[in-house]
């Protein structure tokens, strides 16, 4: 029989084994339409978050992915800070640190904006109107010709409300370009909001993700399988066309350790605001190693 210790043995290595390469379960925002429509894949993206910090905090697995080993074929990624996190008066250091922490990711100057907007300054207890969130993200979608844009889901991650205003404003700014024009709308996906005790379980979270994309994967592997036995023998039961090509596992950005590293090397770029409870998060977060996307339908 197994012992308690080979067990664990077991287990952690599984647990550190699944640390060392990233996986994605798509990197490009694949929408699989039907059998006949083409998956749509994103081609210019453009991430929208609150705070200079936001970025190395939250979203560093999917800019990671996104800007590693780009090909001709890869999406372009633009960022827009929507402000200068200057609640304590740091603003012109933190949009420094902010330029810092995106040259560690790999978004290149010209294709990154962190603005000013009076009625977008960084405050614990205020809400930003959705309107004019809309407004200042349409010059860059309009401009960009954003076809995807990524930004935070109504849990804001840590329920800060300036974070949720976000997909509102993208939600509107959507409405706003579906009414003024007849051109494909930008497609919104948000950053799911991980319940409260899986938030912090970093190493693990990775592990559990892995473990989804692949269910997933082997999944669709014994669909076509059976499918395939199934229409050769019963062609009336099941046609190779039967296969439910609309299944689409949620876009997932997992880490490898260098990956968790470099979004360690860019929060700590951010050094006006790396206090004690920052380090712990830094160890602790999912967010460091995992991001799990929800397509938003306006
Ligand atoms: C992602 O999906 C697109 C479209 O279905 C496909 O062409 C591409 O090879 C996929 N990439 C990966 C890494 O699976
Ligand atoms: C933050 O917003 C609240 C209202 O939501 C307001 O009363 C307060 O003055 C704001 N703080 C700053 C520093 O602007």
């Amino acid at each position: 029989m197994f012992s308690t210790a080979s067990l664990s043995v077991l287990l952690l290595s599984l647990l550190v084994g699944s640390l060392y390469t990233p996986l994605d379960s798509n990197s490009s925002f694949v929408t699989q339409k039907t059998v006949t429509e083409n998956a749509f894949v994103a081609q210019k993206i453009l991430l929208v978050t609150a705070h200079p910090d936001d970025e190395a905090m939250f979203f560093a697995p999917t800019i990671l992915s996104l800007t590693g080993n780009p090909t001709e074929s890869s999406a372009d990624l633009f960022h827009l800070c929507l402000s200068y996190g200057n609640a304590d008066g740091l603003g012109e250091t933190r949009k420094t640190e902010l330029d810092n922490s995106l040259d560690l990711l790999g978004i290149a100057p010209d294709k990154r904006w962190i603005i000013d907007h009076p009625d977008l300054q960084d405050n614990i207890t205020a809400e930003w109107d959705a309107d004019v969130v809309a407004k200042v993200m349409k010059l860059y979608v309009s401009d960009l010709n954003i076809d995807t844009i990524l930004t935070f889901d109504s849990g804001g991650v840590s329920s800060h409300p300036n974070h949720q205003s976000l997909p509102k404003g993208a939600q509107n700014l959507i409405k706003t370009l579906a009414s003024e024009s007849t051109k494909p709308t930008p497609r919104l996906f948000t950053l799911v909001t991980a319940p409260i005790f899986t938030k912090y379980i970093s190493i693990l979270s990775v592990f559990l993700g892995k473990v989804d994309i692949y269910s997933f994967r082997i999944t669709q592997k014994l669909e076509l399988l059976i499918v395939d036995i199934l229409s050769e023998y019963y062609p009336e039961v099941a046609t190779p066309s039967t296969r439910n090509l609309n299944a689409q596992l949620a876009p997932v950005f997992i880490s490898g350790y260098t990956g968790y590293l470099k979004a360690h090397e860019a929060m700590r770029a951010h050094g006006s605001q790396m206090e004690w409870f920052r380090w712990l998060y830094t160890t602790f977060s999912r967010y460091m190693w995992v991001n799990t996307w929800l397509e938003v339908k306006a």
